[in-house]
């Protein structure tokens, strides 16, 4: 039997009130368990301490998630594959994610952030509140990347209950009243044993399309 290939899988996340955060350590720890290399990381907090000080569950969230490292380009080089999480704003993504989006002009600029997988997660407050636009939105940017999608779809019989085929998606009611539960985990779970099953799949696949050149 040959050894697998190695993947390196990113989780860039960005989250106030917790819910994203919960996504993202679920699609970490369901890579890890698939085989892959991970580095779970969160984006920089751009609003001011006084907006986060005056919202516990804001607060509450940033104290639970001081330890995890904050993202650099770096994750983005080292990264055969990355996850992007981003509550929804107004359907669309967060400012703190897009400016870590807008620090990759660099990269982008010098190839490297192509042939890469990409894939999405976002929570909503309300039920159609703008998962599906937010994530396609952050898509519009992957296709920049000359990025290599891979959505969940309907490849598995648990994307018929939870009902999201861009990528993995929580209602959290608000400020996380809705607590990330088993149908949003099991989407985690999917998406992220897809991600890295397809990413294994494009390494071993260009590394015989170089042999045979
Ligand atoms: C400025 C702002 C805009 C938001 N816009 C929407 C929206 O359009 N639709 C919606 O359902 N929720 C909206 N929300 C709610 C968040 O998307 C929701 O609370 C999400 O679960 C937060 O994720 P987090 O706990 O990871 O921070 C908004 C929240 C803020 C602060």
């Amino acid at each position: 039997m040959t050894t697998p290939t190695p993947v390196n899988v990113a989780v860039i996340y960005y989250s106030s009130t917790g819910t994203v955060a919960e996504i993202a350590k679920e699609l970490a720890e369901t890579a890890e368990r698939s085989g892959a290399e991970v580095r779970l990381r969160r984006v920089q907090e751009l609003a001011p301490q006084s907006a986060i000080d005056s919202n516990p569950a804001w607060a509450a969230n940033a104290k639970a998630t001081a330890d995890i490292p904050e993202a650099t380009p770096d994750d983005m080089v080292w990264a055969d594959a990355v996850l992007f999480g981003s509550p929804t704003r107004y359907g669309n993504v967060t400012s703190q994610l897009k400016q870590y989006l807008d620090t990759l002009g660099g990269l982008w600029q010098e190839g490297k952030l192509a042939d890469k997988v990409y894939s999405g997660f976002t929570a909503s407050a309300t039920l159609h509140g703008g998962q599906e636009s937010t994530l396609l939105a952050l898509y519009n940017t992957m296709h920049h990347f000359g990025g290599i999608l891979v959505a969940p779809g309907y490849t598995d019989p648990s994307k018929f209950t939870d009902g999201n085929p861009y990528g993995t998606s929580h209602v959290s009611g608000g400020e996380g009243e809705l607590a990330v539960e088993e149908t949003t985990l099991t989407a985690a779970k999917v998406q992220a044993e897809r991600v890295v099953k397809m990413t294994r799949a494009l390494k071993r696949g260009l590394a015989a399309a170089e042999d045979e050149d």
